[in-house]
Parts: C-alpha cells; sequence; structure tokens
C-alpha cells in the first residue's frame, strides 16, 4: 500500500463532494458491468467494499435484500448516505471497514467492489480476498484498475504514488487459491476490467479407493 489508511481516507474525505461529478466513460463502464453482475436476486445480501459515495450499493439496494457498505472515508460514507436518503432506500447502510477487516460477521451472498481494491499492495489484495472468502459469498465481483497488458503508467487510470493495481493473472491466482473460480472477465480497457468469481460449487476430495464430494459450507 503506497499511502496508509489514513492518507487514503483524508483523500477521499476531500473528494467526497465533486466524487460524483468526475467519472470517467471507463469507470461508468466498469460500475455498469459490477452492478450487472451482481445482480441476483431479491433474497441477497450484498456487502459493498471500498463503497465510497454509493455508486454501486445504491444502485443493488432495490433488487436485493439488504446491502452493506464498507469504507474508510467518512466524507464519501456520509455522501452515500444522502443519496440512499434521497431515493427511499431503507435496507442499505453503511459504515466504516477495511477490506481486511470489513467489520461484518453476518451472511452474505454477493460481494462487489469496485475502483478501490488497487489502492492495496498485492500482499494485502490477498489477504483481504482470503478474508472476503472466509466471509463465505458465493460470488464476488471486482471491477477495479488491473493490468491486462504491460502497463503504460502514462495514461489517466495508473497513478503510481497513490494506486497499485494488480495483474490479472495475479487476481486469478488469488482468487482460485482461496475456492473461488473464474466465471467472466471483462476487459474494459488494458487497465480497467472486472472479475467475477464464483464459489467452486463442489470439490471432489479424492482418497485411495474413494471420492467423497465436499459440501459447498466446507463440512464433509
Ligand atoms: C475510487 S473510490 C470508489 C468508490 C465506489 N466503489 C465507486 O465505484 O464509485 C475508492 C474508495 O475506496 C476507499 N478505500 C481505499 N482504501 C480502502 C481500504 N483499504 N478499505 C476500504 N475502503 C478503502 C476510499 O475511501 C474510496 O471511497
Amino acid at each position: 500500500m503506497k499511502k496508509s489508511l489514513e492518507e487514503h481516507a483524508a483523500r477521499f474525505d476531500d473528494e467526497a463532494t465533486e466524487y460524483d461529478d468526475s467519472s470517467s466513460e471507463e469507470y461508468r463502464a466498469c460500475a455498469g458491468l459490477v452492478i450487472e453482475h451482481a445482480r441476483r436476486g431479491s433474497d441477497d445480501v450484498v456487502l459493498d467494499l471500498g463503497t465510497g459515495t454509493g455508486a454501486i450499493a445504491l444502485a443493488l439496494a432495490p433488487e436485493a435484500k439488504r446491502v452493506v457498505g464498507r469504507d474508510i472515508s467518512e466524507g464519501m460514507m456520509t455522501k452515500a448516505e444522502e443519496k440512499a436518503a434521497e431515493e427511499g432506500l431503507e435496507n442499505v447502510e453503511f459504515g466504516y471497514g477495511t477490506f481486511r477487516e470489513p467489520e461484518y460477521d453476518e451472511t452474505v451472498d454477493v460481494v462487489t467492489s469496485n475502483f478501490a481494491m488497487h489502492h492495496l499492495s498485492d500482499e494485502a489484495k490477498r489477504e483481504a480476498i482470503s478474508v472476503i472468502a472466509d466471509l463465505g459469498p458465493e460470488t464476488f465481483v471486482l471491477g477495479d484498475v488491473m493490468f491486462f497488458d504491460e502497463p503504460d503508467p502514462e495514461v489517466p487510470f495508473y497513478s503510481p504514488d497513490v494506486d497499485d493495481p494488480a495483474t490479472v493473472g495475479f487476481l486469478a491466482d488469488a482468487f482460485t487459491d482461496v475456492g473461488f473460480s473464474l466465471t467472466a472477465v471483462e476487459r474494459v480497457h488494458d487497465q480497467v476490467g472486472v472479475l467475477v468469481a464464483e464459489r467452486t460449487p463442489k470439490s471432489v476430495a479424492e482418497t485411495p479407493g474413494q471420492i467423497e464430494e465436499t459440501a459447498t459450507d466446507g463440512s464433509e
């Protein structure tokens, strides 16, 4: 992580008022794909990490049972709460939480994150993906700055002083290492994409002379 949590939070507190007015075409495409992949059913509980001003959380709330947004910037979440009130959404809540300590231990069906995880170092991303897997969602939809090719530091999605994006290959490995399968890879730009990771439905454990199925909840 190139900046501390406090530095990132202060930076986004300062940006919160104008944040919604300054989105790029690629950001909008990425957010749209995250929403499309995460919109699954009215019984779903969704956890949106790095929720910011609630772009993903608020779009999913009308069709979900409950949406929980977590972020480190109080300024960004204040904006999200104002928007939720304006839209009359009562099934969405926001509170402090980080990727590695989301401050959430209830049931979750879908985890989403858009344009936020690239602030973490690769090692921290790997830890965060492991923490998210332990929460037990069926689906994790990650939209973010990520490298499909050799990165060009001149293009607008990559600010080496604050951003630390991973390669798509690194993220794919981090997902599969904790039991997810990648079911969709959407390339928005050579530095922006959406990955959909689903819980591997059944893992088949082979012992000599015996094949047994392991239930999705990890019980045997
Ligand atoms: C570029 S904004 C994206 C906000 C929103 N997801 C969207 O799509 O508009 C990145 C957000 O990630 C948050 N963030 C940065 N590092 C974080 C961390 N370690 N844990 C949780 N949130 C973090 C920032 O405070 C900021 O609100």
